[in-house]
């Protein structure tokens, strides 16, 4: 159960809390990864590149707490079964899911393949990840009773048509991941599992090195605040809606893009 607010010092604490997150090892996961263990929190991350887990690992390590990261592949039903029974015994149980791990494409639909295999790739990945990870994750939160937090990671792009890239698969898993959270919200609120989503614009992680530099300063010109976000706010912001300051927060959708969404 997420205790109630005593002061302000503790109540954006996540101190003895156990956290789970998607893509973890780089980008905006890491960031999270980082945040959550600076206030306190065990962090598992899930990925597939081993390597990068390990030099995250390293990263979190100062913090003091208790980092691990599993090899999983969050498109894959089974293999995401098995590693989150795996993660969950090895940590005695999670408070915090962050389902973060996303991929993205450029391309419009015409242009695509014939198998469409970008826009299965992108939506297996975006939105099935996130529905295979909350199934597995909060079935195991549900019977435990101890309520929790489950925040995914959607983008701006949920709400907005890009200009400058062509990403349909991209913008429409965000949408439905967007959709999905305000279920999930209704179906776990009567089991105290907070269900939230962030939706971040262009962050400077190795997502968003791809775009060509004229793109850059124009999507830097029309935004509010003239830049990039970084990592760590996004971060900052994934502590708010896993500690006790977001006790009573479900079922929204925070944009952090600099005020993009209002400007594009
Ligand atoms: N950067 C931005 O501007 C931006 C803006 C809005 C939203 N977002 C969202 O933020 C999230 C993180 O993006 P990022 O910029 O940090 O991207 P990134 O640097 O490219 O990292 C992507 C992460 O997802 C993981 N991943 C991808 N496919 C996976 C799979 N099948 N199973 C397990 N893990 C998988 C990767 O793990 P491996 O290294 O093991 O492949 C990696 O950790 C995504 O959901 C993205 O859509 C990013």
């Amino acid at each position: 159960m997420i205790p109630s607010i005593v002061n302000m010092q503790d109540a954006f604490s996540l101190k003895g809390k156990n956290a789970l997150v998607t893509g973890g090892n780089r980008g905006l996961g890491l960031a999270i990864a980082s945040a959550f263990a600076q206030q306190g929190a065990n962090v598992a991350i899930f990925c597939r590149d081993a390597k990068k887990a390990a030099e995250a690992i390293e990263e979190l390590k100062p913090f003091g707490g208790k980092y691990q990261s599993f090899s999983c592949d969050v498109t894959n039903l089974p293999n995401v079964r098995e590693v989150v029974a795996k993660a969950w015994d090895e940590f005695g149980g999670f408070d915090i899911l962050v389902n973060n791990a996303g991929v993205t494409c450029v391309s419009e639909l015409l242009d695509m393949d014939e198998e469409l295999s970008d826009w299965y790739r992108v939506l297996n990945t975006d939105l099935n990840g996130t529905v295979h990870m909350t199934y597995e994750v909060g079935k195991k939160m549900r019977a435990a009773g101890k309520g929790g937090s489950i925040i995914n990671v959607a983008s701006n792009a949920a709400f907005i048509v890009n200009k400058t890239q062509a990403m349909s698969p991209y913008s429409s898993s965000k949408a439905a991941v967007v959709h999905f959270t305000h279920c999930m919200a209704v179906e776990l609120g009567k089991h105290n599992i907070r269900v939230n989503a962030i939706c971040p614009g262009f962050t400077n992680t190795d997502l968003s090195q791809f775009i060509p530099k004229d793109q850059f300063e124009y999507i830097n010109n029309q935004m509010p605040l003239g830049r990039f976000g970084e990592p760590i706010e996004v971060g900052a912001l994934a502590v708010y809606f896993a500690s006790p300051a977001a006790a009573q927060v479900t079922g929204t959708a925070q944009v952090i893009d600099g005020g993009y969404i209002l400007s594009c």
